[in-house]
C-alpha cells in the first residue's frame, strides 16, 4: 500500500472483510433479491450516506428492473454511540404508496434508525418492506421486533469503518471493512 491509503490504515486495528470477500457477498445477496422479486419492480432506497457503497454495488447485482431513491437521516453526532433521536435530513424524492420496498442500510446497530425509517414507510402505504444491511450488530439490539431480512455479515460489538462507513465523515472510501483503532476515537 502506498500514498494516502496507508495513512488511513494506520488507523485500523485490523482488517474485518476484505473488498472480495464483501464483493462474493453482495453479488449472493443480489441473486437472491433476485429470485425474491422476480416479477415485480422494487424501489431501492439507499439510506445515506454510510449505505452509498453497498447500494451502488448491490443494485447492480440485482437482474430486474428496479428504482432507487434516496433518504437521510441522522442518529449520530461525531460519537461512536447512538443518540436515539433520529431526524430526517433528506426525505425520498418518489412515493411509495403499493411498491415493494427494499431498504439498504450500512449497518444495523441498536435498530433505532431502521425501525423509525421503517415505521414511515408503512405508514405511507408501501406494499411490502425488506431490511436489507451490509452488517448487523445484533449484540447491541434495542428494538428486538425489528426483523433484518438480508444481513451481509453479522460482526461482533466493535466500531468498523470503510466500504462506506465512517467516523466522524472519514474513512468511507476504503475498500475493505476495517476495525477502527480506539486510540482514533479514546478522547470523545
Ligand atoms: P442504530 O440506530 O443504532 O442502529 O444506528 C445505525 C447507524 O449508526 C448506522 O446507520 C451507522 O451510521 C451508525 N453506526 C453504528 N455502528 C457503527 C459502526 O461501527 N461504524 C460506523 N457507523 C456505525
Ligand atoms: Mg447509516
Amino acid at each position: 500500500m502506498t500514498g494516502m491509503n496507508s495513512e488511513i490504515y494506520g488507523d485500523l486495528d485490523y482488517i474485518l472483510m476484505t473488498k472480495d470477500q464483501i464483493a462474493a457477498k453482495v453479488r449472493e445477496i443480489g441473486k437472491k433479491l433476485t429470485e425474491e422479486y422476480a416479477g415485480k419492480e422494487p424501489v431501492m432506497i439507499c439510506v445515506l450516506k454510510g449505505a452509498v457503497v453497498f447500494f451502488t454495488d448491490l443494485i447492480r447485482a440485482i437482474e430486474l428492473p428496479l428504482r432507487i431513491d434516496f433518504m437521510a437521516v441522522s442518529s449520530y453526532g461525531g460519537a461512536t454511540k447512538t443518540s436515539g433521536v433520529v431526524r430526517v435530513l433528506k426525505d425520498l424524492d418518489e412515493p411509495i404508496l403499493g411498491r415493494d420496498v427494499i431498504l439498504v442500510e450500512d449497518i444495523v446497530d441498536s435498530g433505532v434508525t431502521l425501525n423509525y425509517i421503517k415505521g414511515m414507510l408503512i405508514q405511507r402505504g408501501a406494499s411490502s418492506i425488506r431490511i436489507v444491511t451490509l452488517l448487523d450488530k445484533p449484540a447491541r439490539r434495542k428494538v428486538p421486533d425489528l426483523k433484518v431480512d438480508y444481513s451481509c455479515f453479522d460482526i461482533p460489538d466493535a466500531f468498523v469503518v470503510g466500504y462506506g462507513l465512517d467516523y466522524d465523515q472519514r474513512y468511507r472510501n476504503l475498500p475493505d471493512i476495517g476495525v477502527l483503532s480506539p486510540r482514533i476515537y479514546g478522547n470523545k
